[in-house]
């Protein structure tokens, strides 16, 4: 890629719609799914910690790092439910991806987009080891940013043709029908998340509110169903009345930061946990009874964004949908960095050198 030292790719907004456009949204899951399936199988070769996390009255902005001892990532991502009102995204995230010899990034990249692609594609991926055999049809409560990305690899990863769709802002549920109409799905716009649940063997929650929340309460939670809770995923921010947790298997992606921001902070500190790198790994199986209630209890983790940077590398390298940023000083005598800023063309700190200026 860069053959000068200073220069990193970088994939801006505008070059990730692109590469997605190009490749395909269905294809781009199906992909990406395979780089998340790799690296969760290799789980133990990366450095884990729950995410940097700094709280305010209005939200949170979080650092998500990462390595596997060859390539470091990190991901800087907000989560701010009231942006929307003032036309902002409630959340926005972009990442680098480094080079662990030498410290170098090898990319730098927008991740809002990524972000719900990556979080949609892990929630599939649950769901493929979790979900009811022959599932069809999902409630998809929370009908935001996150909303057709859901869809979307639930379509591509379980054939989930059924939509049925509820938010309490009934411009959101349109937007969400108007934007997948056409793409395969048979839609239906419901009333309440009562409505929404009827007949839907896979349940996913997507709000977002800053507050303990309860957008599923245990009589709207039959035998034999998935849920794929998303938007629960700060301390304090929940979406699952605590009953239905005491009722679930309960899947998360590292116990240690979703006991502190996922569903189960409702719970003991012991309440016994699954985690999903384990079902990939096949050292744990999912589902095994019809009955059997099972919670993704998805909070998002770094290494899913490791891997979803360690996908766009990969894709931009033979798209070439990047530009180049000088991001990096590279002095020609690596130790010259104050001589690199000297001889500067028409550094000004030269010219009253050179006129004697500088007593
Ligand atoms: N788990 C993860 O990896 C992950 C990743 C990204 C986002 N998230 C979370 O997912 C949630 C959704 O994100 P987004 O970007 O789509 O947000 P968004 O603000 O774009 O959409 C949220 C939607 O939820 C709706 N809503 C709020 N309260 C509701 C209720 N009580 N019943 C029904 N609908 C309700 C809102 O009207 C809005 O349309 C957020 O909480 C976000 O933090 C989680």
């Amino acid at each position: 890629m860069a053959d000068h030292l200073n220069l990193v790719p970088f994939v801006s907004v505008h070059h990730m719609m692109q590469l997605v456009l190009e490749i395909g949204v269905e294809r781009f899951m199906d992909e990406l799914t395979a780089y998340l399936e790799e690296d969760f199988r290799r789980w133990e070769k990366f450095d884990k910690t729950p995410r940097v996390a700094s709280h305010s009255r209005e939200g949170v902005i979080e650092l998500m790092p990462t390595s596997d001892g060859r390539h470091y990532g990190f991901k800087y991502v907000n989560g701010h439910p009231k942006n929307t009102r003032e036309g902002r995204q409630t959340v926005t995230a972009f990442g680098v991806f480094a080079d662990v010899g030498n410290g170098y990034p090898l990319l730098i990249s927008e991740m809002t987009i990524l972000t719900a692609l990556r979080t949609a594609a892990t929630s599939a991926l649950a769901a493929k080891y979790l979900a009811p055999r022959g599932a069809d049809c999902m409630a998809l409560i929370g009908n935001g940013a996150q909303a057709e990305f859901q869809a979307m690899a639930f379509k591509a990863l379980l054939g989930i043709r059924k939509l049925r769709l509820y938010d309490i802002d009934r411009g959101a549920t349109e937007k969400c029908r108007r934007n997948l109409a056409g793409l395969g799905f048979e839609m239906t716009a419901c009333a309440s998340g009562e409505d929404a649940v009827e007949g839907a063997q896979i349940i996913t929650t997507a709000t977002a509110d800053k507050q303990y929340a309860t957008i599923l309460t245990d009589n709207m939670v039959g035998a034999g169903v998935h849920i794929n809770a998303v938007g629960g995923d700060c301390p304090g921010k929940t979406e699952l009345h605590r009953d239905i947790l005491l009722r679930s298997d309960i899947f998360v992606e590292y116990p240690p930061q979703t006991r502190i921001e996922g569903e189960i902070q409702q719970l003991d500190k012991d309440h016994p946990v699954e985690e999903l790198w384990r079902l990939v790994a096949g050292k744990a199986i999912g589902r095994c009874e019809a009955r059997q209630i099972t919670l993704f209890d998805s909070v998002g983790f770094a290494t899913e964004d490791f891997s979803a940077l360690r996908y766009v590398r990969d894709k931009i390298e033979q798209t070439g949908l990047y530009t180049e940023l000088d991001l990096l000083a590279d002095p020609d005598e690596p130790r010259d960095l104050f001589g690199m800023l000297l001889r500067f063309p028409g550094s000004s700190l030269l010219a009253q050198r050179e006129k004697g200026l500088i007593l």
